[in-house]
């Protein structure tokens, strides 16, 4: 089949099936330009959770597909690929992450959703960048917090809360641990009326020089509603697609890096997930994401604390 073609078959699939494609801006152009539905971590759970479809096609990473089942377990969830994990989820495996909090009795857990089900299970309240500081002044001030699993992202809300009694798990995002400032810098003496947008997964010199900080959908909100015509963009790159799509006339440049030639500006578990995938998954209606009962009822609860947080 040519691509013209995929696409019409994953429409007919779609519409017989009544299956829905959620899809993260992360994925691939071709990817994204075929999802029902594009958004960050935040506004994919929302729509997993809403949703009427009968079969959900989680184009994203297995994180994303689980916790949709956790939040719609009456309904198929497919991963196009399987093995589309996550370098930050995989830094906190559940059984040293029950010691670690075993270590700090007292204390409110909270957990980005780029963790495992197994984690979310041992979580009290879930959050992700577009919500994280929310969560947090959510927990009363004198209350001692463990938050896992990104170091960066954990780094940056205990300066923004000033919240000193938080124990940061040691992970984070191999994505966005290579970006370099001294790249940066460079790409800003080039391009001195260029705005820097950084997402929090970043080190913390990377975010010293961010003009803006955000979510995925936090820093596209924020080109579409800025008046500047260039942006250095710190995070994975393919948010570019659509930044680019809502701001034709304006440039966007993508940092480098540290070796500019790993290509490691790129998410390789995102960039697994391909149109062909999509179909044959539709088709077969397999892989599916499964999760125990048990672990899933255990998990929900952090998840739903979240959106409920309103
Ligand atoms: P967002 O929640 O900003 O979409 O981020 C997801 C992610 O995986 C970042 O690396
Ligand atoms: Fe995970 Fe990083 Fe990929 Fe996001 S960019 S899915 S945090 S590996």
């Amino acid at each position: 089949m040519d691509k013209q073609q995929l696409i019409e078959a994953i429409d007919n699939l779609r519409r017989e099936k009544n299956a829905v494609i959620l899809a993260h801006y992360y994925t691939v152009p071709e990817v994204q330009e075929i999802a029902d539905f594009i958004g960050d971590s935040l506004a994919l759970s929302e729509m997993a959770a809403e949703t009427e479809a009968d079969i959900i096609v989680f184009a994203g990473v297995h994180f994303m597909a689980e916790t949709a089942k956790v939040l719609s377990p009456g309904k198929k969830v497919l991963i196009p690929d399987p093995e589309a994990g996550c370098s930050l989820a995989e830094s906190c495996p559940a059984e040293r992450f029950a010691e670690f909090k075993a270590r700090y009795p007292g204390h409110t857990v909270v957990s980005y959703v780029n963790t495992t089900v197994d984690v979310k299970a041992h979580t009290d309240i879930c959050c992700t960048s577009s919500n994280a500081v929310k969560v947090i002044e959510s927990i009363p001030a004198d209350r001692p917090v463990i938050f896992a699993p990104d170091r960066n992202l954990g780094n940056y809300l205990r300066s923004l809360t000033g919240r000193e009694n938080m124990v940061i798990w040691d992970g984070a995002c191999h994505v966005h641990e290579e970006f370099s400032l001294e790249r940066i810098l460079q790409l800003k003496a080039a391009h001195p009326e260029a705005k820097v947008l950084a997402h929090p997964e970043c080190k913390a010199p990377v975010l010293l020089v961010a003009d803006f900080i955000g979510s995925t959908a936090a820093l596209l909100k924020f080109t579409e509603e800025d008046d500047a015509d260039t942006y250095i963009v710190v995070t994975e790159s393919g948010i570019l697609h659509q930044m680019q799509k809502a701001n034709p006339s304006k440039t966007f440049i993508p940092a480098p890096p540290i070796d500019s030639t790993c290509g490691c500006n790129d998410c390789v578990y995102m960039k697994m997930v391909t149109l062909q995938k999509i179909h044959d998954c539709l088709l077969r209606e397999a892989p599916e994401v499964e999760i125990e009962e048990t672990v899933r009822q255990a998990a929900y609860g952090s998840i739903r604390r979240m959106l409920d947080l309103k």
